[in-house]
């Protein structure tokens, strides 16, 4: 098997305590080896292996670990943003339009444009990504884009309940059923998790509790749309059944984060969305200082977030939600792996994937005290290459 080695980093970036001061786990003057996708050695410069990557004395951090995104949708909502900006508030009811779009697009289309997310990504110094479904809403879209999702991720999530589709307005148990039986039977051999967006106008507690419970059943983790639009008792909820992680947490109460302190699911913030639908950034300081394990994700989507820049996310976590930039930047990595329950990503140690960003910059500082700028110099991650087997062989 042939061995790399990422020779003369001028800082690395570990997330591993025990190989390095804090808890990034620094490390200066150091090379990384990897076998295959995975760390077996890292040490001081000059390691040797079959190839060789210069960093040139750059930094190398553990890629970015994107666990929240909305990757497989059709069309794009410019225009709702744009009034958005001029005023109008956001209520999610913009994913009907997405919904429609999403249907209506061929397979080769989904798969075009899923390719062309990975490879922005990837670019940005994403190395894993999770991908809702939730822009079909009937089962064959639904099956479609969990199939599709599966292809180029482990990490799929089945959110059929991510909102009341127009033919069953004012029906919304009935649509719940119909989530809880045929349309899970249908997703659930292609996902690894279940998710429902419970806020008013979506789906309530109980509906909530309903899709999770059948989920679990079927042998899927548990994820939660929580507090995104308001306060309400969908946190609590996600703890009470053990949610690997509850996303958005924009609002969070002092019940909330007493809740989740003493739990194993880590609260998943999205500042994108917070960016790009005026709401209020959550207090992520608070919610760290608690004990609370976080996470930082794009959540990318066509309606509340349309960016796959993690580096963006880590800019405005830094400088809207009060976290230092060695927190923002483990909630990016390691913080994502755990909210996906996935120890052997996030960090660069032995045993890991060799998952690593070369950033064209001597330190992550840079990440939010250049924000804006592609930083990226290089990538070591599957995703290019996910992306391009996805498009290979379709008519052009
Ligand atoms: O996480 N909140 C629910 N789902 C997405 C937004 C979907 C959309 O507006 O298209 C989110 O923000």
């Amino acid at each position: 098997m042939t061995t790399t080695v990422i020779d003369d980093i001028g800082l690395l970036v570990t997330n591993d305590p025990v190989l390095g001061p804090g808890e990034l786990g620094l490390l200066t003057g150091a090379s990384v080896v990897f076998e295959e996708e995975t760390v077996i050695s890292v040490g001081p410069r000059g390691q040797i292996a079959d190839e060789r990557i210069d960093a040139a004395g750059r930094c190398v951090i553990p890629g970015f670990v994107d666990s929240h995104t909305h990757l497989v949708f059709a069309g794009d909502r410019a225009e709702e943003f744009t009034a958005r900006m001029a005023g109008r508030p956001y209520d999610g009811g913009g994913i009907r339009v997405t919904t429609e779009a999403t249907r209506n697009a061929s397979d080769a289309e989904l798969a075009r444009l899923l390719a062309a997310r990975l490879l922005e990504a990837h670019r940005a110094g994403t190395t894993t990504v999770e991908i809702k479904s939730g822009y079909g809403l009937d089962v064959p879209t639904e099956e479609r884009i969990v199939t599709l999702a599966s292809r180029v991720t482990t990490e799929t999530t089945f959110l059929g309940a991510h909102l009341v589709p127009a033919e069953y307005e004012g029906r919304a148990d009935d649509y719940v059923e119909l989530v809880c039986g045929e349309m899970l039977d249908a997703c659930a051999p292609h996902s690894r998790w279940i998710d429902v967006f419970c806020e008013t106008g979506a789906f309530d507690v109980d509906q909530s509790r309903r899709v999770l419970t059948a989920g679990r059943a079927r042998g899927l983790g548990l994820r939660l749309h929580a507090n995104q639009l308001g306060p309400g008792p969908a946190v609590r909820l996600g703890v009470s059944m053990g949610c690997g992680s509850v996303d958005h947490c924009t609002y969070l109460s002092d019940d909330d984060i007493e809740a989740l302190a003493g739990s194993d699911t880590v609260a998943t913030f999205l500042p994108a969305t917070d960016f790009s639908t005026r709401q209020p950034y959550p207090d992520a300081r608070r919610a760290v200082d608690a004990g609370v394990d976080i996470a930082v994700a794009t959540n990318c989507n066509p309606g509340s977030s349309y960016t796959t820049s993690v580096s963006f996310c880590i800019a405005l976590a830094v400088r809207d939600m009060g976290l230092t930039i060695e927190e923002a930047l483990a909630a990016v990595t390691v913080g994502g792996a755990r909210a996906l329950r996935r120890p052997d990503l996030g960090r660069l140690t032995p045993g890991s994937r060799a998952h690593a960003v070369i950033l064209e910059a001597p330190s992550y500082h840079h990440l939010a005290y250049r924000p804006g700028v592609p930083l990226v110099a290089r990538t070591i991650g599957p995703l290019e290459g996910r992306a391009r087997q996805l498009t290979s062989g379709l008519p052009t």
